[in-house]
C-alpha cells in the first residue's frame, strides 16, 4: 500500500522523487538517470520534483526539466497521474574560486520568462505546481510573487508553491496567491530542524509541507551522529535508517511530503518504501527524545 496524500487538489504519493542529483554536478549517466526515474515511477511514485536551475554550471540550462520530460515521455505508465513540480528564481554559475553556486534572480520579468521556459522544457500544457525557489534580496518578495501570480493567471502553471520561506514570506505569498498557493518546500530533516515553525504553521493553514534534502543532503555537510537514533530504530526493524528518517518526517503530520534525492534506482526504491513504514508511538518518542 503506497501512502497517498493531498497537495491542494492533487492526490499523490507522500514520497516523491527529488530529481536534482540526476542533473547537477556529480550526475550519473543519462541512461542511469532515466532508469532511476522509471524505476521510481514503476514502483508507484507519482511526484517528481525538479527545477529550472537543476543543471551543472557551465552546461546546458534546465537539464533537470528536460530529463523529467524525457523520462515521462518514454515511460509506459499513466503519465497524467504524475504530479510534476518545478521551481523558478535561481540560476547556476561558478564563484571566483570555481565553486558552483546558485545565484538568485527574482526579477518579475525574468520570472515570467523562466516560467514560460519551464513549461516548454517540461513539454506540458501547464505546470502542475510551480514554486518560487528562493527569495532574491534585491527584489521585494511581493514583486516576485506577483510574477508567479501572473504565470498562474496566464495558465502557465495551475498551482503555486514557495520554497525556502519564513513565516513572514509565506504570509506575503498567501496574500497574493490566495488558495492557488498549495505547498511550501523547505529544508527539514533530523539535521536541519530550523523550519519547524513553518512546518507547524503549514499544518494550521492546511498547506502541504515538502521536505527538501530530507536525508540531510547528498553532500553530507552535517553531523552524521544525529542520525544515530534513526539507525537504532532501523536496526531493530531490519530496514535502512534512511527509510526510518523519511517515515519520521512523514509522521510529523498529514500535510508532510518528502522528496529524497538519488543517483541510482536502488536508493530511491529503498526510500520509496518509507511510505509504507508506520512507526509506533514508542519509536516516535525515541526519535524525538
Ligand atoms: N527547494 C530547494 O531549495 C531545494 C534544495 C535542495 C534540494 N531540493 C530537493 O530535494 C531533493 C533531495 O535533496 P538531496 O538530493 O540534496 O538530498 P537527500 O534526499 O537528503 O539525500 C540524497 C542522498 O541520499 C542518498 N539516499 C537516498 N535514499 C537512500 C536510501 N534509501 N539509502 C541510502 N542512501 C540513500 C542518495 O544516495 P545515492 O547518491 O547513492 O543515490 C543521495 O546521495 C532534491 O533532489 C531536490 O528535488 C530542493
Amino acid at each position: 500500500m503506497t501512502l497517498n496524500r493531498n497537495i491542494g487538489p492533487f492526490s499523490t504519493t507522500a514520497v516523491g522523487l527529488g530529481e536534482m542529483g540526476l542533473t547537477i554536478e556529480g550526475y550519473p549517466s543519462h541512461e542511469l538517470a532515466l532508469e532511476t526515474i522509471h524505476a521510481g515511477l514503476d514502483a508507484g511514485c507519482r511526484m517528481i520534483d525538479t527545477a529550472w536551475a537543476y543543471y551543472a554550471p557551465g552546461e546546458e540550462e534546465q537539464t533537470g526539466e528536460k530529463l523529467t520530460r524525457e523520462a515521462l515521455q518514454t515511460w509506459h505508465g499513466p503519465r497524467e497521474d504524475v504530479l510534476v513540480a518545478t521551481k523558478i528564481g535561481l540560476r547556476r554559475d561558478f564563484d571566483e574560486s570555481g565553486k558552483p553556486i546558485w545565484p538568485r534572480d527574482g526579477k518579475p520579468e525574468h520570472l515570467i520568462a523562466y516560467g514560460k521556459q519551464s513549461v516548454q522544457a517540461l513539454g506540458v500544457d501547464a505546470i502542475d505546481l510551480l514554486y518560487m525557489h528562493r527569495h532574491d534580496p534585491e527584489v521585494p518578495y511581493n514583486e516576485s510573487i506577483e510574477a508567479v501570480r501572473e504565470l498562474l493567471d496566464q495558465g502557465v502553471a495551475r498551482y503555486a508553491g514557495v520554497s525556502n520561506v519564513t513565516i513572514e514570506q509565506l504570509d506575503v505569498a498567501r496574500g497574493i496567491l490566495g488558495d492557488r498557493l498549495i505547498a511550501v518546500q523547505n529544508q527539514f530533516s533530523p539535521v536541519h530542524l530550523e523550519t519547524r515553525d513553518v512546518l507547524d504553521y503549514c499544518a494550521r493553514l492546511g498547506l502541504a509541507f515538502v521536505c527538501w534534502s530530507p536525508l540531510g543532503g547528498f553532500r553530507h555537510p552535517y553531523d552524521d551522529h544525529l542520525f544515530d537514533p534513526f539507525r537504532k530504530v532501523a536496526a531493530a526493524r531490519g530496514v535502512s535508517y534512511q527509510q526510518v528518517t523519511l517515515a519520521w518526517e512523514l509522521a510529523q503530520g498529514d500535510h508532510m511530503f518528502v522528496i529524497p534525492g538519488c543517483h541510482r534506482p536502488a536508493t530511491f526504491l529503498d526510500s520509496f518504501k518509507a511510505g509504507d513504514l508506520e512507526l509506533t508511538a514508542e519509536e516516535l518518542a525515541q526519535l524525538s527524545a
